[in-house]
């Protein structure tokens, strides 16, 4: 794909920038470009372009507004040792960008136009990617219809956007282990749902249910199955680990309602070739209270690219509540997150071919 380059003219000057790099936060502050391409059913995608980060105009029928049919995605780019800055698995993405479009009737984005894109922007914006302990530039490409009319249906013109966030922690304050509520009336996907799908409507429909938590003073919530109520599937944002005390990793399987992540993927990969025994399966809710209470289950952890790996300590539902491990990040978390932060930031050897290089 042919991008039109538009730089910026009133960038962000360098000492903003390094007052927004010092203290991140979590999508709060955004580079000088983005990427925009356009796509309509008559001409396919074009008018590619990196220009200027500016607020859309929307007309107030685009399809988006009223009916949701829109996905997005979420990597980061990560400085490198040398100075570099190195993506993480972009084509991952792209491939999982492509799996939501088709679930959304939403025209697939090119694998190598995603990548490309990533590049263009992270190469463009690399002043803005952090250097500190635990931040990196987060990348969020989205595609959302933007045909003008209220009938139903897949819409015939359509946008790709790209834009990007230095980010520090998403959880803030040193790691520790985070609590989690057992939503016992909110369930996030059903099969056949868009659960796989990475849209904005399955986050959407868990605020409430994350409200319920904070409510409760837990930190997430965390969904259980809609169909049986019992079968632990992910947390609003992320995937879930438990660490047996054998030192096996079980992970619930991929049953087409919770979203494949790449960190998921990543760490099953990384432990099984270090020797480690991982299972994807169903896992109980009873098993997590029991196993938790017995000692069974040694550790807990959700994954994701926003979460990295991160420690779950207890677990509350209504009317009770049980802790994993001793309140402390446990060693096989740490191992985990260890072994995936130093592969992502160049400290470690890539036998996967993972990191993809910026330059
Ligand atoms: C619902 C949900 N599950 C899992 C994940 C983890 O996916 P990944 O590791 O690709 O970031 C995310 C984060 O993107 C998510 O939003």
């Amino acid at each position: 794909m042919q991008f039109e380059i538009q730089p910026s003219g009133g960038m962000v000057d360098a000492e903003a920038r390094s007052a927004s790099l010092a203290a991140p936060g979590f999508g709060r502050v955004f580079t000088d470009h983005m990427v925009s391409v356009r796509w309509t059913e008559g001409d396919g995608w074009h008018d590619a372009r990196l220009e200027p980060y500016a607020p859309l105009v929307l007309d107030p029928a685009s399809a988006v507004l009223h009916y949701s049919q829109s996905v997005f995605e979420g990597l980061k780019a990560y400085r490198q040792p040398d100075g570099g800055v190195a993506l993480f698995r972009p084509e991952r993405n792209a491939q999982r960008l492509a799996d939501s479009c088709r679930r959304l009737a939403l025209p697939e984005f090119p694998a190598e136009a995603f990548v490309e894109a990533c590049e263009l922007l992270v190469r463009t914006d690399a002043a803005w990617v952090p250097d500190g302990a635990g931040a990196s530039l987060y990348l969020r490409p989205l595609i959302l219809a933007d045909e003008i009319g209220l009938m139903v249906r897949p819409s015939a013109s359509v946008r790709f956007l790209l834009i990007a966030s230095p980010a520090g922690s998403y959880f803030s304050g040193p790691l520790r282990p985070i609590s989690l509520w057992l939503t016992d009336e909110f369930v996030r996907a059903v099969p056949g749902g868009t659960g796989a799908a990475k849209c904005g409507g399955n986050y959407a429909a868990s605020l409430v249910a994350q409200r319920e938590a904070m409510d409760h003073g837990c930190d997430q919530v965390v969904f259980v199955d809609g169909v049986e109520h019992r079968w632990v599937d992910e947390l609003a944002g992320s995937n879930i680990f438990f660490v047996l005390d054998d030192g096996t990793l079980v992970t619930p399987e991929l049953s087409g309602a919770i979203l494949p992540g790449v960190t998921r993927d990543s760490v099953l990969t990384m432990a099984r070739d270090s020797g480690r025994k991982v299972e994807e399966r169903l896992i109980g809710i009873d098993e997590w209270r029991d196993g938790a209470a017995t000692g069974r289950i040694a550790e807990v952890f959700a994954c994701g690219t926003a979460a990295v790996v991160t420690p779950i300590g207890t677990l509350k539902w209504r009317g009770g509540e049980v802790t994993a491990g001793d309140g402390t990040p446990g060693p096989v978390t740490t191992a985990v997150r260890n072994a995936l932060i130093d592969l992502q930031y160049g400290r470690a050897e890539d036998p996967y071919g993972w990191r993809r290089s910026v330059s």
